[in-house]
């Protein structure tokens, strides 16, 4: 009986380690035509967020090169220099914008498949119909909120949804996970000095110095990344052996819809919304997921104090709306001191656009000082029944724009500084997408491709690590997973012996 338990856990053992094998090589043989083919390669990144998943596809040469990847964003502007797919690339159900985290059991596929016929069709659009896209997919603080068990419950279902498409290369298990915080910013930090050309070129001797900051405030989470000599906690080490140190942070809770939340959990929160002259209320839910009615009562002070008890800034306190005040020297935030130039993202650009919109304001750059006064004469300003049946989301304008301006000057010090808040950069999308997608492909082409010989990985190491023990992650994880998992079932063969 004995022994014939151990000879199934050891068939089982080898056959795991055969079927590893051959995936490696069925693998290896697809990445290696591919890249011998001097084709259009396309990249589909799903970038899974907590209120939203975006559809990204970028092109490049298939030519192998280990080096930065050359990626491109693909033009789908139509003849009048419109975006063909604005509105379009957030996955919807039945028309409703839906985070990953909140898609029901039964309705995985019919969400997946959304996402499929729209990049279909943005192929078509692109005229790259015949190219199946290498598939990625990349969940964010949504779904870093939820208790593991249902983080890998969600993650087992997009796997195997990914496995059965025909249309699309998803090779590997590891293409569709939960990314950290701290990599989330600091791969927009690498989008937008790609972007920005500041690394883009291979053999251009590059200056850390030169390199743009990021903040990113988004639904649940806020990053930062910025170069930085005295308070690094991550080495990014890119091609030709440049290392760039980086202060990449993220807070869980610093998002907007979270900060909304955690404003009416506080007596007071009325201060951060608009007046209405005729009575507008709405139900807005706290931290415990309750209903609060809100009548707004705006008054910057308030709020403003709500907020930094928020970011737990005890010891300064805003008496009245004096515009030179700023509280930032009792953060507890690292501050974004000698920055050549700071790239706001997500909310930051959302809550400018809808600023200038309202004073018929033109530009990206917001200087931090006089946008705080703009909001509070916009938040000063009734708003009326009528305008919110027009557009349900200025109900929360004021409190999104009070957050950014607050976080910025009296979390992150930046009451005399500048931000360039934006959606886009010529074709590039202001996210973390393509800097996530050279980090992967170059991973791709150095496990697969270039084992062994692979001199240009670009690596992420905690600035308090040793390279030696950061290079055991070397082989895909999945062959080490599954390599742990053959020596774990002869390890209990042995315990049955
Ligand atoms: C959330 O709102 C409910 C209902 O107003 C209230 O009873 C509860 O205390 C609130 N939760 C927190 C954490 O403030
Ligand atoms: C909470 O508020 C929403 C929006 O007004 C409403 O649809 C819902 O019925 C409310 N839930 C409860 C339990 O009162
Ligand atoms: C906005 O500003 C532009 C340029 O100054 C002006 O032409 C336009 O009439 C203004 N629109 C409104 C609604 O004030
Ligand atoms: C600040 O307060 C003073 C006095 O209450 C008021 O006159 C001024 O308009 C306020 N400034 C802003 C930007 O709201
Ligand atoms: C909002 O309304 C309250 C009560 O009517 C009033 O005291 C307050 O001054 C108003 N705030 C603004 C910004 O108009």
């Amino acid at each position: 009986m004995k022994s014939l338990a151990i000879l199934i856990l050891l068939c089982l053992s080898i056959q795991m380690f055969v079927c590893t094998e051959e995936t490696f090589q069925k693998n290896q043989r697809i990445l290696r035509e591919l890249a011998e083919s001097d084709e259009t390669c396309l990249y589909a990144l799903l970038d899974a967020g907590s209120s939203s998943t975006k559809i990204r596809l970028y092109k490049s040469v298939c030519r192998r090169t280990s080096q930065i990847p050359q990626l491109e964003a693909l033009n789908l502007k139509n003849n009048e220099g419109k975006d063909q797919f604005a509105g379009k690339d957030k996955i919807k159900i039945g028309g409703r914008t839906i985070g990953l985290s909140k898609v029901a059991k039964n309705e995985f596929t019919e969400y997946f498949n959304n996402a499929f016929q729209t990049i279909n069709d943005m192929k078509a659009f692109a005229n790259l119909q015949t190219i199946k896209p290498f598939l990625f997919l990349r969940a964010t603080a949504g779904l870093r909120l939820l208790p593991q068990d249902d983080q890998e419950k969600i993650l087992s279902e997009v796997r195997n949804i990914f496995r059965q498409q025909q249309d699309f290369l998803f090779l590997d298990d590891n293409w569709a996970k939960i990314i950290t915080g701290q990599e989330e910013g600091l791969f927009l930090w690498l989008s937008m000095n790609y972007a920005y050309k500041n690394i883009k070129h291979q053999n251009q001797q590059f200056d850390p110095s030169k390199t743009v900051a990021v903040i990113d405030i988004g639904g649940a989470s806020a990053q930062t990344a910025f170069y930085s000599q005295s308070n690094s906690n991550k080495f990014l080490d890119l091609p030709e052996k440049t290392r760039v140190q980086i202060y990449s942070n993220t807070i869980l809770g610093y998002g907007n819809d979270q900060i909304i939340q955690a404003v009416l959990d506080k007596n007071g929160f009325e201060s951060c919304f608009q007046n209405s002259s005729d009575g507008l209320f709405n139900q807005l839910k706290n931290s415990t997921g309750l209903n609060v009615t809100v009548i707004g009562n705006y008054d910057f002070v308030k709020c403003t104090n709500i907020m930094l008890e928020i970011m737990q800034i005890n010891d300064c306190n805003y008496l009245n709306n004096n515009s030179d005040k700023d509280c930032s020297k009792n953060s507890k935030l690292n501050k974004l001191t000698d920055q050549k130039q700071i790239i706001g993202a997500s909310s930051i650009f959302y809550a400018k656009d809808e600023l200038y919109k309202k004073f018929n304001m033109s530009g990206d750059t917001i200087r931090l000082k006089e946008f705080r006064e703009k909001v509070q004469e916009y938040c000063k300003q009734d708003l009326l029944q009528a305008q919110y049946d027009e557009n349900n989301r200025l109900f929360t304008s004021c409190i999104q724009m009070m957050w950014v301006s607050t976080f910025l000057i009296d979390g992150l010090g930046l009451l005399n500084n500048e931000v360039t808040a934006i959606m886009k950069y010529e074709n590039y999308n202001v996210d973390w997408s393509i800097g996530s997608l050279i980090y992967d492909i170059n991973t791709l082409q150095c496990d697969y491709i270039d084992i062994g010989e692979c001199t240009d990985k670009i690596q992420i190491q905690d600035a308090n690590l040793e390279r030696e023990e950061s290079e055991f992650k070397t082989p895909s994880s999945s062959l080490v997973i599954n390599s742990f998992f053959s020596l774990f079932i002869l390890f209990i063969a042995n315990l049955l012996v």
